[in-house]
């Protein structure tokens, strides 16, 4: 076997070589004659005459191959006190079924259709089941609210809806249907039907004629088959934060992305075939939608779907109890989660309880692993703790300890070195490439590898806007950090208004329109502010119309409720004052980074360009009122 640099170069020398044995990996209907398509450069396609499909290679090739009782999914479910194992046969024969649905109700080729549901495995089959016919997917995460889910409908034009009537969120349960027959009547573009799941927990009211019993049309529909479709032909749309309230659709292509997805089991994760993988995340995100379904059925895996909690449900060992029921080899998860579990057990008493003998790996990302919680985690699991780094553009990991490939050191704070594929580089604001170590821009030299964003839906320019071309030939990251003498990554920040709460990805852009949108605000700015579980939580701060008189709580209070309302529970907003001024540069611009860095408590540069320097003391003032800014000092 190669070792990481022969492999890296041979990566980027020679790509085609490189990416053309790698799809040797899955079946193709039609063989790829060519592998990287430059002939529309900047956009670049893999594998575009090869034919294929998706749920073919996650499922029917496997029963082909033998596997057919090996388990495909575990749903342990402890909100519901609930195990269930479906074998590879059993998934083909509820994923064809469901397939056959979507068929009757006249979904094909193309076609879109959004999946709304909790972390349950008829959502691992309704993606399936869409792949299946080559119709293409939007999943929603469940904690966006009606608003959020309305603009994506509005956006993906969807024929068919899939829901269930309920969400489990620790003890509680979330209705969903109200959320979704909100969102439809929010929305322009109506879908023709929704299919939805009953839940004991609460079932649903179904509206005569649009919405569909699960259960029942699946029991009476006639199995569909696998179609094939062109590599580039889009298996899914996610999705995701830019810097505005209106989402990016992140288009995911079907063959470049099985063969990123085939080969990062073997090379990033080193898994074999028929071992049990764990994603704890949610289907909503990227990491669900590459590591709980794609990859690791891809890949002849047997894969964890977890409708739980890190802890509470029911307390901080649910982790290791879920390893050491199933034999898990590999947890995937975000930093915050072992936050989670670290606070609530920070001597790991409740590890001591399981038997983790077969677990060999943690992988990490989402957000930025802060030493504390990567060498924690090392210290109770004893085994390799790998934080790695990607985002819903790309699909899977930019940079990692590629562990099927050859381990290297770990340095706490850094995902490690670029995965092969990957031409990461560090620029400056003129586009000239950082040798010294200093912070910059992250970008990645085109073309990415197979699996990567080929585009936006239905939106090449904005793909081109806020990608391509702040430096011609590279793709924007939005991340900044820097590499050291070892060409270690360290991702530091993001350089637009983006942050991550949690592991989830938000845009406080986004949380300020719906601030600005209330009738007492005059002004307003969301920044990201450090939280010890979440990482960043969004804290707002308003300007409220002159002749206000209404007590500042209560304005806030309702400023708390819309957040909640208009984007989410998930958006974690919790935290907002009124101030009697903004910080502005000369130019009107508002200083959000001095901010965030005042409620940090780190030294901060007094910007040469700001209007009115008094304004910081105030809000220094504000933020210490909340709890915050405790040790910030301006330096000249
Ligand atoms: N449906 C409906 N509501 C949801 C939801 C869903 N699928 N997921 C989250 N929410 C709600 C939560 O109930 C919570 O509501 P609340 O404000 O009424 O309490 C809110 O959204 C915020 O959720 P979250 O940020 O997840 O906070 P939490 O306090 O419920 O849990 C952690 C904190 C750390 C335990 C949790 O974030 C976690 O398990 N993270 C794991 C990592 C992860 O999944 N990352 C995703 C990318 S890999
Ligand atoms: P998402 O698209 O939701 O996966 O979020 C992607 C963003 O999360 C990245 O652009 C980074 O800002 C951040 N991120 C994800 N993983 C890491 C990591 N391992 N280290 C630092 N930042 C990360």
């Amino acid at each position: 076997m190669a070792d990481y640099q022969t492999l890296y170069d041979q990566s980027i020398n020679n790509p085609d070589q490189f990416w053309g044995e790698a799809s040797n990996a899955i079946d193709w209907y039609r063989k790829p004659t060519t592998i990287l398509d430059s002939s529309k450069a900047p956009f670049y396609r893999w594998f575009s005459d090869g034919e294929m499909n998706t749920c073919y290679n996650a499922i029917d090739r496997h029963i082909e191959q033998g596997r057919g009782d090996q388990n495909a999914i575990i749903y342990d479910s402890p909100v519901t006190n609930t195990v269930k194992k479906y074998t590879y046969n059993e998934l083909r024969d509820e994923v064809s079924k469901l397939a056959g649905v979507l068929a009757a109700q006249g979904v094909s080729k193309g076609d879109r259709v959004i999946v709304y549901m909790p972390m349950v495995p008829e959502a691992v089959m309704a993606m399936l089941a869409c792949a299946r016919i080559g119709a293409i997917h939007s999943v929603v995460f469940g904690g966006f609210a009606s608003k959020e889910l309305a603009t994506r409908v509005n956006d993906a034009k969807p024929k068919v809806i899939m829901s269930a009537s309920c969400g489990i969120e620790g003890q509680r349960v979330i209705p969903y249907k109200p959320l979704l027959d909100e969102a439809i009547e929010l929305s322009e573009h109506k879908p023709d039907h929704c299919i939805i799941l009953q839940r004991p927990q609460a079932e649903a009211t179904l509206v005569a004629g649009r919405d569909l019993d699960w259960a029942e049309s699946t029991a009476a529909a006639t199995p569909a088959d696998c179609v094939p479709v062109l590599a580039t032909d889009p298996l899914y749309i996610l999705y995701t934060s830019g810097t505005t309230g209106i989402p990016k659709g992140v288009v995911r292509d079907n063959g470049g992305h099985a063969v990123a997805m085939m080969w990062s089991m073997r090379n990033i994760y080193n898994m074999e075939p028929g071992e049990v993988y764990w994603a704890a995340s949610d289907v909503g995100w990227v990491v669900g939608h590459s590591y709980i379904v794609y990859a690791p059925l891809l890949y002849g895996c047997t894969t964890i779907v977890y409708e739980g909690k890190p802890v509470g449900t029911p307390d901080p060992g649910a982790f290791w109890r879920v390893i050491s029921e199933h034999d898990v080899r590999i947890l995937f998860t975000a930093p915050t989660a072992f936050r989670a579990i670290k606070k609530e057990d920070p001597k790991g008493e409740y590890l001591t309880k399981y038997d983790l003998k077969n677990f060999r790996t943690l992988f990490l990302a989402g957000e930025r692993c802060d030493p504390d919680t990567l060498v924690w985690a090392q210290d109770m699991l004893k085994v390799p703790v790998v934080d790695h780094w990607w985002q819903t553009e790309t699909g899977w990991a930019i940079a990692a300890n590629c562990l099927g490939i050859e381990e290297k050191a770990i340095k706490p704070g850094s995902p490690t070195t670029p995965v092969p594929g990957f031409n990461v580089q560090c620029l400056d604001e003129t586009g000239e490439e950082i040798t010294d170590g200093k912070i910059g821009s992250i970008v990645i030299k085109l073309p990415m590898p197979p699996g990567c964003l080929p585009t936006l839906w239905n939106n090449d320019e904005r793909f081109s806007s806020s990608y391509l071309s702040a430096h011609p030939g590279y793709y924007l990251t939005g991340d900044a950090g820097y590499k050291d003498e070892e060409n270690y990554l360290f991702i530091m920040s993001r350089i637009d208004d983006i942050i991550n709460v949690a592991g989830h990805r938000l845009s406080t852009g986004g949380m300020e329109e719906v601030l600005a949108a209330h009738p007492d605000v005059a002004e307003c700015a969301v920044i990201g502010v450090s939280d010890a579980l979440k990482g960043e939580i969004p804290l707002g701060m308003v300007v409220l119309k002159a002749g206000v008189t209404r007590p500042d709580a209560e304005i806030i209070k309702e400023l708390i409720q819309m957040v909640r309302d208009k984007i989410g529970p998930v958006a974690s907003f919790k935290v907002a004052t009124v101030v009697k001024r903004l910080p502005k540069t000369r130019s009107g611009k508002i200083l959000r980074g001095t901010m965030k860095k005042i409620a940090d408590g780190q030294n901060y540069n007094m910007p040469a360009t700001i209007d009115d320097p008094s304004i910081l003391d105030e809000i220094e003032h504000s933020l210490e009122e909340l709890g915050y800014a405790a040790r910030a000092a301006a330096s000249a």
